[in-house]
């Protein structure tokens, strides 16, 4: 058909051409926006012989892929040893050349690495390299092996120190080579569990189930923000979802909690000393009329009231050495709690939670309340804690429950004069190696055993650092004392949890160093810039309202923090419907 006449005909080619171009231009947009997705897809087809896919993720960006695939460490160990020096050279940001001195280290430390802590772990049950119960075999298995790779060899240095710059490679002392996980390995984990790991679906549904349902879609579908009042945007994983989350349980959490259960060891409080946030909890949730409700049927939660310190002080045998006596105690206790209503079996318990901060807690809880949420101040990967379902409570040590926080101006960087500080008792195996490396051996650090009070506020006033080493067990009422006295933690206690780790980037606040790099600590403390500790500084300061008691709690307090995070659990432990 021809063009009859020359007008229409042009019009044509316009329309055609115009088409063309339309077509042109989405190609190019459509390859412009999909080129990320082609690259990573490539990568993820590559890197099926290596299990550094792992390098590549630090914490901040999601990259679970690793994660699924399923081998034993010994088969992802030869695996990396098999993997080309360019794979590697990319993975761990290093050019080929260098790549190639750090793989020849690699096949020069491992084996020996391997065979010691095998028999090591024969010797020594503490020792034994075993994935926490809680922790799937497949998930956990690749990255207990990366890290040893990683650890023996030193790689990056400490990410721990939360810089880039490497301490000078050491001998790895024998103990540390037990499978440590850092930081952005936890935080892996979560994230890994917030996709794999589901509770049940309840035997009957509720209306609180739906909401409980609603709130998490609304949480993953929160428009973004960039500030809110009263937080500090830096200090938080997603500040969006943590802001929305809070305002859902403001609006809606509602909590039951049992009456039964006979006092002193529930119902009873206790507001002082180390162990003092179980009871300050106890106290503040039973007195809210906000969250608590006394009708089951609307609850999201089931509180167990129990104290685990006044288990030890009286159902306790002292001198047993067995936990058994409490164990017993608590079975009991859920028995007739069990019988006596349909809630536990509604759920098989995860809808119910417990609030504890002894250190013999995780031990005490892990068989029968296994299924709980578990607030633990002794939050320790090596003890059954479960990314995703148990919550790491923070340690406080209330002098006087009068005035359960005081609340401290910390000095600002200019005026602390000391580099680090610590004073303890010689609880645990690290203060011994602590004092041993710095004790009297550097007037900038300032490394003591016992100490006064007064002396050790003053202490923590003026120092930049503050060295929270753990004791018998992983946690310290010292991290929270440091933030409190606007001295940048750093934490030196392996596997530990830290605090509201769902929530709060702790890397962006405080240091993490291993407890085998000890003998570094000085030089990973210098090697921090003074801009970036000073921002560090900065944000201890805003985090520390998340870490205040008040007799009426206030919003965003420690209090309502501990609740947020009972609660951001429950939410997405829940399984899609
Ligand atoms: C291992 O080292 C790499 C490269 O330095 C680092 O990015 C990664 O976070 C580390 N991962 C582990 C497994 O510690
Ligand atoms: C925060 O979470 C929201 C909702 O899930 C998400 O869209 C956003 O990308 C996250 N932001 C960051 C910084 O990860
Ligand atoms: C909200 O999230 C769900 C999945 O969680 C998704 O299917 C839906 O498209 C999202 N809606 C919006 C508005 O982003
Ligand atoms: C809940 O289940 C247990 C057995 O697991 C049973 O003994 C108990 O009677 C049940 N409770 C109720 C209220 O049905």
């Amino acid at each position: 058909m021809g063009c009859g006449f020359p007008y229409t005909c042009r019009l044509e080619t316009r329309k055609i051409v115009l088409l063309i171009g339309l077509i042109l231009v989405s190609v190019l947009v459509i390859q412009h926006f999909e080129l990320p997705y082609g690259n990573s897809l490539l990568s993820l087809l590559s890197t099926g012989k290596s299990v550094l896919i792992f390098y590549d993720t630090n914490g901040e960006d999601n990259g679970d892929s690793g994660l699924k695939e399923n081998f034993m460490p010994e088969s992802a160990l030869e695996m990396y040893h098999n993997a080309t020096i360019e794979t590697i050279g990319k993975h761990i940001g290093l050019a080929p050349e260098s790549a190639i001195d750090t793989l020849e280290s690699v096949s020069d430390i491992s084996p020996s690495v391997t065979y010691r802590e095998e028999s090591d772990a024969l010797r020594n049950p503490r020792n034994v390299v075993s994935p926490p119960e809680s922790v799937t075999l497949q998930s956990y298995s690749p990255l207990s092996s990366t890290l040893k790779v990683n650890e023996t060899n030193n790689f990056q240095g400490s990410q721990n120190s939360a810089m880039n710059s490497s301490p000078p490679q050491k001998e790895m002392p024998e103990k540390a080579i037990a499978s440590v996980l850092s930081i952005s390995e936890m935080y892996e984990m979560l994230l890994h569990s917030r996709v794999s790991s589901f509770s049940k679906r309840p035997v009957w549904s509720s209306s609180a189930d739906q909401e409980l349902f609603d709130a998490r879609f609304q949480i993953e579908n929160t428009s973004i923000i960039r500030d809110h009042p009263g937080l500090y945007g830096p200090i938080y994983r997603n500040l969006s979802t943590f802001v929305r989350s809070y305002e859902l349980m403001e609006q809606k959490l509602k909590i039951y909690v049992y009456r039964d259960g006979k006092r002193p060891v529930f119902h009873q409080p206790r507001l002082k000393g180390i162990y003092a946030s179980e009871g300050w909890f106890m106290k503040l949730l039973e007195a809210s009329n906000r969250y608590i409700t006394t009708n089951p049927g609307e609850a999201h939660l089931f509180y167990l009231p129990f104290s685990s310190q006044l288990l030890v002080d009286y159902i306790y045998v002292p001198d047993s050495h067995s936990f058994h006596e409490i164990i017993q105690y608590l079975k009991n206790y859920l028995d007739t709690i069990k019988g006596r209503y349909s809630f536990w079996n509604r759920t098989n318990g995860e809808d119910h939670f417990l609030v504890a901060c002894h250190d013999w807690a995780p031990a005490e809880t892990k068989k029968h309340m296994a299924n709980c949420i578990r607030a633990l101040c002794n939050a320790d990967t090596k003890e059954s804690f479960q990314f995703g379902k148990d919550v790491s409570l923070p340690e406080t040590y209330v002098h006087s429950p009068q005035n359960p926080s005081k609340e401290f101006e910390g000095n600002s960087p200019s005026r602390r004069k000391f580099l680090a500080f610590f004073a303890g008792q010689m609880h645990g195996y690290v203060r011994p190696v602590l004092l041993k490396h710095w004790e009297n051996k550097d007037p900038d650090m300032k490394i003591f055993g016992r100490m006064k009070k007064a002396s050790y506020i003053q202490h923590m006033r003026n120092s930049k650092y503050c060295i929270c080493a753990k004791g018998y067990e992983v946690n310290s009422p010292r991290v929270v004392e440091a933030i409190i006295h606007g001295c940048v933690p750093v934490i030196i206690s392996d596997n530990f949890v830290p605090p509201f780790f769902e929530i709060l980037k702790w890397d962006s606040f405080a240091v993490f160093v291993f407890e085998k790099d000890i003998p570094d600590l000085k030089n990973i403390l210098l090697s921090i810039p003074e801009k970036r500790y000073v921002v560090m500084q900065q944000r201890v300061n805003q985090v520390k309202k998340h870490f205040l008691w008040h007799n009426s709690p206030v919003k965003y307090d420690i209090f309502h923090m501990i609740l947020h995070s009972l609660w951001y659990n429950r939410v997405f432990r829940l399984p899609p419907l």
